[in-house]
């Protein structure tokens, strides 16, 4: 892809909160996604072959609702060209990749211009200031370095914003903890999940949570809820917000919540142009209706992505911090983890709320999915902060057995583990464990 025009630039410096009006913002999303379908088009022979099988050209992208004649593209699209069949430069202009974890099969490969990390690092950096960072800032950052986005992805936005970086990855929970209290980051970066390891091993080593040096942490990666803010933000006295991404369509900084308002994540519409579909019909809902996001990279020069399929729900709603960017609600769960127990669809996010609610449990927690006959069984397994008796924890049993029952309408079977049992990750933490034969 060529670069771009003078006239074609925001006002403001890429790496700054964007004030533009919102026919500006139209009139620039259109010309990028008429440049970003000419590139794949004349580029990407999967593009090219996917859009002639739609009879779509790309001189028939006039308005921007003309992106409905667009094919979708999927992971299994990503895979099909595995390695680097997606790329719309030569592979000696791609500066670095990055790669799902993959747990089935091929991992997905992204690849990245210098451009492409350039603006990577301005849309990080805009995020990190909308949650709260500012320019100055130690952060650290507990997002895994390597082939996942998160490390690096928050990394390069860091050093963009003018802040301090602590590239400390994931792991070594002590030492984490150490350097919290010997380098007094303002800023934390890190997956809400293992963030809670690290508060219990504050816990653990008598350091009162509240009395740290941080006041901001930047949490995504997985989905979590508001009973988690409230948690964590009661523990710790911080300010916690969302952000979001994927691999696929960048990597973290997609989609960032403001700590002034805690409303859901504004998306950078001037780099992704979003749109909200039903999963099964792939009909586009109206702004405001839950569906699948779709996201279309507006800017990316190396691997750029059209129309493609998040398998995330979510729905849109109009701008608050950034009045011209939409937000996107807080992502409820991934089409992928949606459990159908006995015909009722239950995500693993209203199994948090509930378990959060009851606060002599720890907010670890997993949901076990088997089959032992024709019926699909739930199990919840939770643990308590302390050891209960028998007694104690039959009633907490059957106390979430019930709420989740006249709550979500599912059967499910609550199981009380011992205290620090269930399984902590450093990373994404690992929610549905499917039991279920393999078909
Ligand atoms: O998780 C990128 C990232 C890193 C985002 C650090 C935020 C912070 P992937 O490994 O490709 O990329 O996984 C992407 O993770 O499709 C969602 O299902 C889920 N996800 C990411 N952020 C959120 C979030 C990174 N804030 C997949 N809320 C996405 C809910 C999220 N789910």
């Amino acid at each position: 892809m060529t670069t771009e025009s003078p006239e074609s630039r925001p006002a403001l410096p890429d790496h700054e909160i964007p004030t533009v009006e919102v026919d500006e913002l139209r009139r620039t999303q259109l010309e990028r996604l008429q440049r970003t379908v000419r590139a794949a088009y004349d580029n990407v022979s999967h593009y090219r072959a996917a859009f002639e099988a739609n009879g779509f050209h790309p001189d028939d992208l006039r308005s921007l609702e003309d992106v409905r004649a667009l094919p979708f593209t999927t992971k299994a699209d990503l895979r099909a060209n595995y390695p680097f069949g997606m790329f719309a430069v030569p592979r000696e202009q791609v500066v670095r990749v990055h790669a799902s974890s993959g747990t089935t099969g091929r991992p997905t490969v992204v690849g990245y211009t210098k451009a492409d990390i350039d603006t990577w690092a301005d849309l990080m950096a805009r995020s990190i200031r909308l949650a709260g960072g500012h320019p100055g800032d130690v952060v650290h950052v507990a997002y895994g370095y390597g082939l996942f986005t998160g490390g690096l992805g928050a990394h390069y936005g860091v050093e963009r914003l003018g802040a301090t970086v602590v590239p400390v990855s994931g792991g070594m929970t002590e030492r984490q903890v150490q350097l919290i209290r010997d380098f007094q980051p303002r800023v934390i970066m890190v997956t809400p999940s293992y963030f809670l390891s690290l508060l219990d091993e504050m816990e653990r080593e008598g350091i009162d949570p509240a009395a740290t040096s941080l006041e901001v942490g930047i949490f995504g990666a997985e989905p979590w809820t508001e009973s988690m803010r409230r948690e964590i933000e009661g523990r710790t006295g911080m300010d916690a917000v969302d952000i979001y991404g994927l691999s696929e369509v960048m990597g973290p900084g997609v989609a960032q919540e403001a700590a002034t308002t805690k409303d859901g994540l504004h998306l950078w519409e001037d780099h992704f142009y979003p749109e909200v579909i039903d999963p099964i019909t792939e009909e586009v809902l109206p702004d405001g209706e839950v569906g699948e996001l779709v996201l279309t990279s507006l800017t990316k020069q190396a691997m750029p992505v059209i129309r493609y399929r998040t398998r995330d729900l979510t729905r849109l709603l109009p701008g608050t911090a950034v009045p011209s960017m939409r937000r996107m609600e807080k992502v409820t769960g991934r089409t992928d983890d949606l459990m159908i127990v006995r015909g009722v669809n239950v995500f693993p996010t209203q199994i948090e709320e509930h378990v959060l609610a009851d606060a002599r449990l720890s907010p670890y927690f997993q949901c076990v999915v088997t089959q032992p006959g024709r019926m699909v069984e739930l199990t919840v397994l939770v643990e308590p902060l302390t050891r209960l008796d028998a007694g104690a924890a039959e009633e907490i049993e059957r106390t979430l057995e019930a709420t989740i029952k006249a709550r979500l309408g599912t059967t499910c079977r609550v199981d009380v583990r011992e205290p620090g049992s269930i399984e902590r990750s450093i990373g994404k933490a690992r929610r549905i464990v499917d039991e279920r034969p393999s078909t």
